[in-house]
């Protein structure tokens, strides 16, 4: 891995962060130059909030849309970069919400992301727009707003690695990785409602010690359960690297998760997001979603620092069929000595 590529991978496998800002953006036509003019300036403005923020772990990481990328870049692009596919089950639906940038920043102190934020969207001004914000914070004991401790089962270390950041399989784009976001609007007084055991058996764990239920105490319904999935068909664990934060205003009463999700490739957040909203076996989809709805949804390929510090040609400088006068037609004409019967050369 190169450094550049290293440093991406920081960000990505950096750990959780008492603050969190989530920024998404759908940018303009014709924005497209200033995203690409900024792609190499990114670590150098990270770089400048970091310093200022004493011991602030300030990280930022970049995702880019399906549709932007082909705005942006021509030639081959990463294997699993798609839109959001949109999930509608019986009863909950994983909506897809318009989105060509992420930033997905994180610190000890909120004032060294939204520093940070305010100088990325500086260089945006009039190219993009921000059609959500969310400003994440830890919760007691690195809880989420449900009460119970999110984040136990994330992959730690070179397993955290492999199941975040896209490896030999796609050698182009090494060292990136895949982000799918979704915000989660929770229904509290109904979740408050339930007794503590049949909150547990919707997540899977016990509230208080944070222990997974097992045996016949785990119901096929369960978060745990539907978001567990068996190792690939080459012994692969199937995993993805969590950074859930929760969010809240009691101005509006959106209190929630928003959760990201980190992976070498979409496809296992999908499968994840299938068992949860589609159901799988004899669970007819997650009994944590009676209890959440699903407001956004997102996905982004987040690439690897050496690829925003020397981005891929610009879509704009693709080769065109030539329409001017040069020697490449073989004829010293100018356009005015063409004559009437020779047609117009630029068709
Ligand atoms: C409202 C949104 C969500 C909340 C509140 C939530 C909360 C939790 C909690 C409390 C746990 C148990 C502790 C832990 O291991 O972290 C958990 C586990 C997990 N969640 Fe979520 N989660 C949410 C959405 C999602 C989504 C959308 C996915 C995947 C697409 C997901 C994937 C997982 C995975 C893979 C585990 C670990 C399962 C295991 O191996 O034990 N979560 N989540």
């Amino acid at each position: 891995m190169t450094t550049g590529a290293a440093d991406a991978a920081r960000a990505v496998l950096a750990p959780q962060t008492r603050a969190a800002r989530f920024l998404v953006l759908t940018v303009r036509p014709g924005g497209e130059a200033a995203v690409r003019e900024l792609l190499p300036d990114l670590a150098g403005l990270r770089r400048s909030v970091g310093l200022r923020a004493d011991r602030a772990r300030l990280s930022c990481v970049t995702g880019l849309g399906s549709e932007l990328w082909d705005r942006l870049f021509d030639g081959p692009r990463p294997a699993g970069l798609h839109p959001f596919q949109e999930l509608r089950g019986p009863r909950h639906t994983a909506p897809a919400t318009p989105g060509d940038l992420l930033f997905h920043l994180r610190a000890e102190r909120p004032d060294a992301c939204f520093e940070l934020a305010g100088q990325l969207l500086g260089r945006l001004a009039g190219a993009a727009d921000v059609v959500d914000e969310t400003v994440g914070f830890e919760y007691f004991e690195r809880r989420d707003l449900t009460g119970f401790v999110d984040g136990t089962e994330n992959p730690e270390g070179a397993a955290a690695e492999r199941a975040a950041l896209i490896g030999a399989e796609d050698p182009r784009f090494a060292g990136g990785s895949y982000a799918v976001v979704q915000k989660y609007r929770h229904l509290l007084p109904e979740w408050e409602a339930l007794t503590t055991e049949q909150q547990e058996r919707a997540i899977g764990r016990t509230k208080l010690a944070d222990i997974e239920l097992v045996g016949k105490e785990q119901p096929a319904d369960s978060h745990v359960s539907l978001t567990s999935l068996d190792p690939d068909a080459d012994g692969r664990a199937q995993e993805i690297l969590r950074h859930n934060m929760p969010y809240g205003s009691y101005l509006d009463g959106d209190i929630g998760t928003y959760f990201i999700g980190y992976c070498r490739t979409p496809a296992i957040t999908e499968e994840m997001l299938r068992n949860m909203f589609l159901g799988r076996g004899e669970a007819p989809h997650d009994r944590l979603l009676d209890f959440t709805t699903a407001t956004t949804g997102g996905l982004f390929f987040v690439p690897p620092a050496d690829l925003l510090d020397d981005p891929p040609p610009p879509t704009a400088e693709r080769p065109r069929p030539r329409t001017d006068w040069s020697l490449g037609i073989g004829s010293l004409k100018r356009p005015h000595e063409t004559r009437p019967d020779e047609g117009d050369p630029t068709r």
